[in-house]
């Protein structure tokens, strides 16, 4: 099954953020992607809820957000109150991700759990049954424009292969470096939703449409 594409805001260009708002729609773009870092969980900063909420009032396009931040519960409710449908939070920022889990689905979203490269798959051992996805981190967080790390893909494949062999209903989302070259690879390795920035539809140059368009055709030669 070709998998569903999400856009990472952080590769639009803020200069014209409602105009590739508007292609990233009219090019059959799934989801919208929002990386939001403090600083500390990530050495990087990126963009805040108010960015959502403007952006929720131009587009009824579902939003992905990942909470590469410390202590995420704090900001969870105010992340869906600002337009989020899906949160991720990483495993790695939390204490209690059971009550972190709970808390996402209260305030009224699909609950996701991301990890990083090289936090094993037995961390989600008492937590798969109760998340809508799971994001699986391709490159250390926090930058765009970085290369895969080793093992990715066959993290994917043991995702994938604990996923059935556990009979759950929960999505495979992957984020980082989903290239051209790396998007079939991906997806045959069992991505359900794929994190598209600088690599593919965001590729300096291209532009969007011709870029939504390239990796749609890429991933139909499945
Ligand atoms: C990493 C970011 C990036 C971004 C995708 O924290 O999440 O993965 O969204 O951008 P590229 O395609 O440049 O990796
Ligand atoms: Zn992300």
């Amino acid at each position: 099954m070709k998998p569903k594409l999400s856009a990472s805001i952080m590769c639009a260009n803020f200069c014209s953020l409602e105009e590739d708002i508007r292609q990233l729609e009219e090019a059959g773009i799934d989801y919208l992607h929002f990386d939001i870092m403090d600083g500390h969980f990530v050495p990087n900063f990126t963009m805040g809820p108010d960015i959502l909420r403007m952006v929720r009032r131009i587009t009824s396009l579902p939003f992905d957000t990942h909470l590469m931040i410390e202590n995420p519960d704090r900001y969870i409710p105010i992340f869906v109150e600002a337009g989020s449908n899906l949160i991720f939070v990483h495993i790695e920022a939390c204490i209690h991700i059971n009550r972190t889990i709970q808390l996402i689905k209260k305030s009224g979203a699909k609950a996701g759990v991301a990890l990083n490269p090289s936090t094993p798959l037995c961390r989600l051992d008492y937590v798969l049954e109760d998340v809508s996805a799971v994001l699986l981190m391709t490159v250390n967080p926090g930058f765009a424009g970085q290369k895969l790390v080793s093992g990715a893909i066959s993290k994917i494949e043991n995702m994938k292969r604990m996923i059935e062999d556990r009979k759950v209903k929960v999505d495979i989302e992957v984020d980082g470096n989903v290239s051209f070259a790396n998007a079939p690879l991906m997806a045959k390795a069992g991505a359900d939703i794929l994190v598209c920035g600088t690599s593919s539809i965001f590729k300096p140059g291209l532009g969007i449409k011709e870029g939504v368009k390239k990796l749609t055709l890429t991933l139909s030669r499945l």
